[in-house]
């Protein structure tokens, strides 16, 4: 059969230059004589639980990383590190923030409130309280992040904060099931446990919980 690769080239030869090759390109740049950039660093000061933290970050950790990574407060969940799953939803000044789309140092001063800040194992906070009443999660890897946005939710609710779903601007948004899944849209849950969360956030809403 004729060779494809030309009667000077035999297939060892080829497959040695051509892992060469691609090794080459593989070589980090630094090792090429490029300098890896210094990190630029600055002192951060986090109100987190009710407690200022004083952190010295590299400009690009997220508010995700701090809170994991530094301050070790692994309630706050990475899913997808993209802004796609909400795990990783904490409040900021009371308001619900994917905190892997946000820079620490964008926070200074700020008052973030993660999970673990919520409540305590015996005293929980009423969302947790009604999530372990409605089963509103199975393996709860999204749960953290799905309470801290179901209080964010609710409080827009109550500052009369409309979504897409609200029949009018002018007026309150009524606690509906179509308002709570459509604000609650961005906490994706793999187990599939969506109506008992719905469940659980409309008893809290209703004040039973
Ligand atoms: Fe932040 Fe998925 S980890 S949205
Ligand atoms: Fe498992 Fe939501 S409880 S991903």
């Amino acid at each position: 059969m004729k060779s494809l690769t030309g009667p000077d080239v035999t297939r060892r030869t080829f497959l040695v230059s051509s892992s060469t090759a691609v090794a080459a390109t593989m070589v980090p740049g630094a090792a090429r004589g490029a300098p890896a950039a210094a990190p630029s660093m600055t002192t951060t000061a986090l109100e987190v639980n009710g407690t200022t933290h004083r952190l010295e970050l590299d400009t690009r950790v997220t508010l995700l990383d701090a809170l994991r990574e530094h301050l070790h407060l692994t309630g706050t969940k990475k899913g997808c590190d993209h802004g796609q799953c909400g795990a990783c939803t904490v409040l900021v000044n009371g308001r619900r923030v994917n905190s892997c789309l946000t820079l620490a140092v964008m926070h200074d001063g700020d008052r973030v409130t993660t999970i673990e800040g919520l409540g305590t194992p015996s005293t929980l906070h009423p969302m947790q309280a009604a999530f372990v009443k409605h089963d509103g999660f199975q393996c709860g890897y999204c749960t953290p992040g799905q309470i801290c946005s179901a209080v964010g939710a609710l409080d827009e609710l109550k500052r009369g904060v409309p979504s897409h779903v609200s029949a009018s601007l002018a007026t309150v948004p009524l606690v509906t099931a179509d308002e709570l899944r459509e604000r609650m849209s961005g906490n994706i849950c793999r187990c599939g446990a969506y109506s008992n969360i719905i469940e659980a956030i409309t008893e809290v809403a209703e004040g039973k919980a």
